[in-house]
């Protein structure tokens, strides 16, 4: 979709940081744009900051959601539609995050953070995906991922494993969707200015024992760096041009090069490519060993790149 104008957008987590920079990007484009978001006072705050950039009630939405409540969501859908029609874009966007040694982990701690960022992903995907389809007009499902699901590093399995999970998600619905218009996205960016250290605040009570309390508390102590982080606003506008661009990874940040190359390599190299190949199992099971929208997006890259300079 080359032109968002008139087009129906739901986002999700998206009263605040990235996902608000989202919003705000594809309501420059023209879209109509529901942000669900569990938080009401982000939500307030979200409105009061669109109205003065001019973006009132009759183009914003916005839908109090715990993503995780799957009868909520099929009712956020039904208010985005009854109010603008037929959903074209779904970001998949509100998450939360602890990070620690993975031995001090809970079952809490597991449960809320994938129940939220791979279970709500999920029932964004089943509530949306034949929505989306539907009209036959096209559309995008974007997932906000992470860096962490390319470059996971000690301390962060917990989120990195649920990262992994929905850029996944969408590198296998990209083959499946896209020659029915509906392009799939993996957005993965670096360090966002947002409040995601607050995550905390909605984390429910039956999940409230943590391993990570103490180290909870030093991390808060440890400084503020959002002067070293992009804004929402630059991560929507990449957002909504890699949308257009229709890539597969939609990245921000130059400073994992090294690490998103050594895990090609490693994993490259790891490849027993001593051992002879059985042709009959590779002719067979073709479908298995190449993903083609993964293929494409080398090609793709490439062009993007070279039209860089
Ligand atoms: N900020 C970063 O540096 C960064 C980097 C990589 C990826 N991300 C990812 O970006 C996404 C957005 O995070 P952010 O950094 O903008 O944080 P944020 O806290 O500013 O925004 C997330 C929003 O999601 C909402 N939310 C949380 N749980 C929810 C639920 N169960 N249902 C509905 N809404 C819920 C929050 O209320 C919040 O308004 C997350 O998926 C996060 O993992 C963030």
């Amino acid at each position: 979709m080359k032109d968002f104008a008139g087009k129906t957008a739901f986002v999700t987590g998206g009263a605040s940081g990235i996902g608000l920079g989202i919003a705000k990007a594809l309501l420059g484009d023209g879209a109509n744009v529901a942000i669900a978001d569990i938080r009401q006072d982000h939500l307030d705050a979200a409105m009061a900051e669109l109205a003065g950039e001019g973006f009132g009630a009759d183009r914003v939405l916005p839908i109090q959601l715990d993503i995780t409540d799957r009868a909520a969501f099929k009712a956020a859908a039904d208010a985005t539609e009854a109010k603008f029609g037929s959903i074209h874009v779904l970001v998949n966007n509100a998450g939360v995050a602890v990070v620690g040694p993975t031995e001090l982990a809970t079952h809490a701690d597991w449960d809320w953070v994938m129940g939220v960022n791979l279970g709500g992903t999920i029932n964004g995907i089943v509530e949306m995906t034949p929505r989306i389809l539907s009209h036959g007009e096209g559309g995008h499902i974007l997932c906000t991922a992470s860096m962490s699901a390319l470059v996971p590093v000690g301390g962060t399995a917990i989120y990195s494993s649920t990262k992994a999970a929905v850029t996944s998600i969408m590198e296998c619905m990209r083959p499946e969707l896209e020659g029915r218009g509906v392009i799939c996205h993996a957005f993965c960016p670096g360090a966002v200015q947002s409040n995601i250290a607050d995550a905390g605040a909605t984390r429910p009570g039956d999940l409230a024992d943590t391993g990570y309390a103490e180290a909870d508390k030093r991390r808060q102590q440890g400084g503020n760096f959002m002067h070293l982080f992009q804004t929402k606003e630059e991560v929507g506008a990449r957002v909504l041009q890699g949308m257009k661009d229709e890539e597969l990874y939609i990245l921000t940040h130059a400073e994992f090069l090294d690490g998103v190359r050594e895990r090609g390599d490693a994993t490259t190299l790891a490849v027993q490519d001593h051992l002879p190949v059985n042709e009959e199992y590779k002719a067979t099971f073709a479908m298995l060993f190449s993903n083609p929208a993964i293929r494409a997006e080398v090609e793709r890259q490439r062009a993007l790149k070279a039209g860089r300079g």
